[in-house]
C-alpha cells in the first residue's frame, strides 16, 4: 500500500501511529471526509473541502491546513495510489492531551490522510437493486457534521447487515432522514423527493450533484420531508454516496419497491452521473 500522511510526514501505514491520548481515540473528537478519485483525479474536491471546513467549524476546531495544502496532500496520495480509482480519507482530531472533556489549550490537531482502492459498485446491485431495512434514527441532532464519532451509524449499519440487508434506512418522527452511511432519495408520484438539508442529515456531495443534475435535466423534484407513507408508496428509492454513487433500493423491510426492479429514474440518474465523472 502507498504511504499515508500523518502530521506532516509520509509513512507506510504500519508506521503511522497516534498516541492513545489522541482525542479521536478517547472521545471520537474529530471530523473526516471521503473523496472519490476517478482516473487519478479527485472528484468534486472543492465541495468536499468546503464541507470539511464546515464540519471543523461545527466542532469548533480551527482548520489545521489551507485548501492548497490539502490539495497538495491529495495530489500526492492520488499519484502514489495503487489503483486509478480510489477514495481519499481525511481525518482531523483535536489532538493529543490528558483526558478531559473540555477542549485542551494550545494543542495541535492530528491530521491524517490516506488513499484506499475504491471497489466498483457490484453489478448485481445495479441490475437487481439492494435490500434495506428501516430503523428509528436514534442518532444525535448534529448529523450534518461529518464527525468521526460514528458509533450510532456503526450499530445501525450492523443492524442491517445482521438482517442480510445492505443499508439501514433511518426514520425520525415518521420521516425519512438518510442511510447509516448514505443519503436517500425517493421517487413519488413522478417527482424526485430529497429529504431536506438540515441538522438531521449529512449534506451529501453526491446528493447535491444529483440535485444539480435533475435541475439541468428538467426532472421535477422537491427538497421536502418524506413520510413513511410516501416511502411505502414510492415508485423508486435510491441511496447515494461518494463511494457507492447511486444505487437502486428495491426491497425495504421485505416489501418490494415499485416493480421490485431498478426503475427508469434510477437509470436516467445513473447515466447522467456517469457522464459527470
Ligand atoms: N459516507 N450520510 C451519511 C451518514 C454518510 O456517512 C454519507 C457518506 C453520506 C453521503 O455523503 P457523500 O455523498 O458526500 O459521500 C450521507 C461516507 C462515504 C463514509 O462515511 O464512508
Amino acid at each position: 500500500m502507498s504511504n499515508v500522511y500523518l502530521n506532516g510526514e509520509w509513512l507506510p501505514i504500519e508506521k503511522a501511529q497516534v498516541s492513545v491520548l489522541d482525542r479521536g481515540f478517547i472521545f471520537g473528537d474529530g471530523v473526516y471526509e471521503v473523496i472519490p478519485v476517478y482516473n487519478r483525479k479527485a472528484f468534486a474536491l472543492t465541495a468536499h473541502l468546503k464541507r470539511l471546513e464546515r464540519s471543523l467549524a461545527g466542532i469548533r476546531l480551527s482548520p489545521p491546513l489551507q485548501d492548497n495544502q490539502w490539495q497538495l496532500i491529495i495530489e500526492q496520495l492520488v499519484k502514489e495510489a495503487d489503483t486509478d480509482n480510489s477514495s481519499i480519507y481525511l481525518q482531523i482530531t483535536r489532538g493529543v492531551a490528558p483526558r478531559d472533556h473540555a477542549f485542551p489549550l494550545n494543542t495541535p490537531a492530528t491530521v491524517f490522510a490516506m488513499a484506499k482502492p475504491m471497489a466498483p459498485v457490484p453489478e448485481a446491485w445495479l441490475q437487481q437493486g439492494i435490500k434495506v431495512v428501516t430503523h428509528e434514527d436514534d442518532r444525535w441532532l448534529h448529523c450534518d457534521l461529518k464527525t468521526t464519532a460514528l458509533l450510532a451509524n456503526v450499530l445501525l449499519r450492523q443492524y442491517a447487515v445482521d438482517k442480510q440487508a445492505v443499508e439501514c434506512l433511518l426514520i425520525r418522527e415518521g420521516c425519512v432522514t438518510e442511510g447509516a452511511a448514505s443519503n436517500i432519495i425517493v421517487v413519488h408520484q413522478g417527482e424526485v423527493l430529497f429529504p431536506p438539508r438540515n441538522n438531521l442529515i449529512l449534506p451529501g456531495i453526491t446528493y447535491d450533484l444529483i440535485i444539480d443534475l435533475v435541475t439541468q435535466a428538467g426532472i421535477p423534484f422537491r427538497e421536502t420531508t418524506v413520510t413513511r407513507e410516501q416511502l411505502a408508496n414510492a415508485s423508486e428509492v435510491m441511496m447515494t454516496s461518494s463511494t457507492r454513487e447511486i444505487v437502486p433500493i428495491t426491497d425495504i423491510d421485505g416489501k418490494k419497491v415499485g416493480t421490485g426492479l431498478p426503475g427508469p429514474m434510477f437509470k436516467q440518474l445513473l447515466s447522467l452521473y456517469q457522464s459527470l465523472k
